[in-house]
Formats: structure tokens, C-alpha cells, sequence
């Protein structure tokens, strides 16, 4: 690796980062979304063509009614995102509930949403069987939190199809962040700096790449290293996001003293702000000092950051400790711990709504679908009756 003796200027810093680009399919032209995430199990007698085909007349129909998501079937259990116009997701939902294809629907999460996860598919079927190929598979009475990452790995697999340079770029760009003289780094292509998911995508990817090429032995220590330093200057360089004026929602990121990289926690901490979140970085956080860390931030999530490239297993240590601490010391907080193997980095803004919009809405009572979708499409008519 060739060193300079005179630093070069640093590249002037780009303008207008963070713009949220058309392909997010952002809500003001369609009005507020709404997602109702459900997990059922099927009749004994239902195979996985039944499933193929209720999936292919639920997407026809879809398309009609602008709804958009997944369905999951493995080990005869269904998992479904509907996303979409509140009354035509309720409508839905109200058959679907009655569909005696099916039976024991639980919701997961119900709640409005800032953007479609799954813009491209109108109901996508995809087989997470015990040996589904890219897709998480399903557990037998999977809860909530075994859901969302199987839904953050239809998501993952969703923006993939849509992009399938990305994972290319991104193990080009982990080689050369490892191994390229200075003078030779390629920049970063716009399309990922412009779009916070993308550049999450990208992140997470080259994290990826590096973290298995070491487990592999094909990156040294030192290279993996110096690839997320390297990693970490072009995205600063590339511009962060301000705290949102208007905060929808608050989080704190926690990245415990003595971890071995931030790149997740920053770029954690980015795309929850672009997602119109308030977060609190704490970096470097010390269990003797973290209630006075804490102060102020209420009852808000809080997210350990658990190493994304995963070269160092104190990472995941440490951060388990942490989250024992806490939870014991604020019951009754949500808790939950980042890094490689909390799923891909790219999810967080949705992995948070879902969590926080998790539960039935009415413990213990039926859900009236029919009158939701009916207040939903005429809240005046529909409070008159
Ligand atoms: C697991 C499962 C998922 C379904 N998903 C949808 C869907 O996304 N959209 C849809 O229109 N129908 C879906 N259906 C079919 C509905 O339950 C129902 O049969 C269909 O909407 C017609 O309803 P109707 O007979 O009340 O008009 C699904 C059925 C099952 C069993």
C-alpha cells in the first residue's frame, strides 16, 4: 500500500444529501399508508400450489385496490404484510379473516406507515419452508420478534430484485476499501448516497463481505480494519442527517465502550433520522455512567449496537450485557440489541415501527375489519351511524 507524505485536500463536501428519492414511493401523493402484519396457520389439507395460487388471485385483485406486500408460507404458517390505502387494507383484512383457508389469524402489527416496503410486489408469494433458499424460513408459532426478521429478509430480498448490481458494487467496493492504494478508491455512485436504504444496503453489504472474508481468511485483520475506517470516512464525508425538527418518534443508539467499530450505530443513527426519527448516539457508553447518558430520553427504544462486521465477539458480549443491565434497571422499555446477526441494517426504521406497533389493538376482542375500513373511508358517515 503506497503512503503519502503530504496529505491530499479533502474533497469538497457534498451538497443535498439525504434526498429521499421517487423510488421510496414516499406518501403524499397517495395519501396515509397503513400495514396490517398477520401470521395464521392454513388447513392441514393446503400444499404449497394452494398457497402459489391464492397468493398469484390475491395480487390480481390487489393491484385493483393499490395494496402491496408479502405472503410467507413454511411449516404450514402463513405470514402476510398488507400494505396500502387504510379502507382497502381493512376491507381485506376482514375477508382474509374469514377465509376458512386458514385459520388462527393473529395480527403482529397494525399501524400507519411513512412509505411502502414492498412497492414492487402486489402480493408476493416466496416458500420459507425449513430450506427456503434466501428467505429466513419460518418458525412453528413464530412470535413477533421471529417474524420481523423474516420480514426484514422478504424486504432485503425485495430491494435486491429491484437492484441487482448492489451486492456487486458493494464486494467490489469491500475489496478496494481493503486492499486499494488511496489515490485508487472509487467513490461511492450517487444512486446509493442519495437514498438513505441504499446506502444502509450498500453499508450493511461491504460489512458483510468483510466479516466473511476474515472468517475465510482472505482479509487480514489490518485490511478489514483500515476497509471500515476507510468505510466510515466516505459516508462522513458523503454527508449525515440532522436530528428531524419534527421528530415523529425517539431512539436511543448505545454502542457500549470498548466496541471494535461504530459503523452500524452511525449509520443506524442516520437512517432512523432520515426516517424522521430523534436519536441520541450514545458512543462509548459506560454501564456506570449510562442512567445519566439516559437522562431525558424518556421511555424511548433503545438499540445496542452488536458489531455488524463481526470480527471481534466481545462486540456481541458486550452488548448482551448491556441489554441485561437495562433491562432490569427500565422494565417495561423496549430493548433491543443491533449488529450482524440482528438482521440487515437496512430494516431498522421498519424493525422499529413494527416492534412499536406490535399487539393486538384490543387485547382479548375481535377486531371489527369491516367498520375500521369503513371509518378509514369516511370517518363523518362512518361516526354518524
Ligand atoms: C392466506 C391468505 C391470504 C390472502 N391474501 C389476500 C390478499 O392479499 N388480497 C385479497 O384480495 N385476497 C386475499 N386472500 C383471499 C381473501 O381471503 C378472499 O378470499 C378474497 O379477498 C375474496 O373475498 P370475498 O369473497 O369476500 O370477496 C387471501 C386468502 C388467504 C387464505
Amino acid at each position: 500500500m503506497g503512503f503519502r507524505t503530504r496529505p491530499r485536500p479533502l474533497p469538497p463536501r457534498a451538497e443535498k444529501t439525504w434526498v429521499r428519492k421517487d423510488e421510496l414511493q414516499r406518501t403524499d401523493a397517495e395519501g396515509r399508508l397503513f400495514r396490517i402484519a398477520y401470521a395464521s396457520r392454513t388447513r392441514d389439507d393446503l400444499r404449497l400450489p394452494d398457497l402459489q395460487a391464492i397468493a398469484e388471485q390475491a395480487a390480481a385483485r390487489n393491484r385493483q385496490s393499490r395494496i402491496t406486500g408479502v405472503l410467507l408460507f413454511g411449516q404450514g404458517q402463513v405470514l402476510q404484510w398488507l400494505e396500502g390505502p387504510a379502507a382497502a387494507v381493512c376491507a381485506v383484512m376482514g375477508a382474509i379473516q374469514r377465509d376458512p383457508r386458514h385459520q388462527g389469524v393473529s395480527v403482529l402489527s397494525a399501524g400507519w406507515i411513512d412509505a411502502r416496503r414492498f412497492p414492487d410486489w402486489s402480493m408476493q408469494f416466496l416458500d420459507a419452508g425449513e430450506r427456503a433458499g434466501s428467505v429466513v424460513p419460518l418458525a412453528v408459532s413464530p412470535d413477533r420478534g421471529a417474524a420481523a426478521r423474516v420480514f426484514d429478509g422478504a424486504a432485503v430480498r425485495h430491494w435486491a430484485d429491484r437492484d441487482p448490481e448492489g451486492i456487486c458494487t458493494a464486494q467490489g467496493l469491500a475489496a478496494h476499501l481493503a486492499r486499494s492504494p488511496e489515490e485508487s478508491l472509487p467513490p461511492i455512485p450517487e444512486r446509493f448516497l442519495g437514498c438513505p436504504r441504499a446506502r444502509a444496503g450498500l453499508v450493511d453489504e461491504v460489512c458483510r463481505t468483510l466479516g466473511q472474508g476474515w472468517m475465510d481468511s482472505r482479509y487480514s485483520g489490518f485490511e478489514v480494519t483500515l476497509a471500515t475506517v476507510r468505510l466510515n470516512r466516505l459516508m462522513l464525508l458523503a454527508g449525515r442527517p440532522a436530528d428531524p425538527r419534527e421528530a415523529r418518534a425517539s431512539a436511543v443508539v448505545l454502542a457500549p465502550d470498548r466496541c471494535s467499530e461504530l459503523t452500524g450505530a452511525l449509520m443506524k443513527t442516520d437512517l432512523l433520522r432520515s426516517a424522521g426519527y430523534s436519536v441520541r448516539l450514545i458512543a462509548w457508553a459506560r454501564v456506570t455512567s449510562l442512567r445519566s447518558s439516559l437522562r431525558g430520553t424518556g421511555n424511548c427504544p433503545i438499540i445496542i449496537y452488536g458489531g455488524r462486521v463481526g470480527i471481534d465477539s466481545r462486540d456481541a458480549k458486550r452488548a448482551a450485557a448491556m441489554a441485561d443491565w437495562l433491562r432490569a434497571d427500565y422494565p417495561g422499555r423496549t430493548i433491543l440489541i443491533g449488529g450482524r446477526s440482528a438482521g440487515p441494517l437496512s430494516e431498522w426504521p421498519d424493525r422499529l415501527a413494527f416492534h412499536s406497533q406490535g399487539g393486538h389493538p384490543v387485547a382479548g376482542k375481535p377486531i371489527d375489519w369491516p367498520a375500521l375500513s369503513a371509518l378509514a373511508a369516511d370517518p363523518v358517515a362512518a361516526l354518524a351511524r
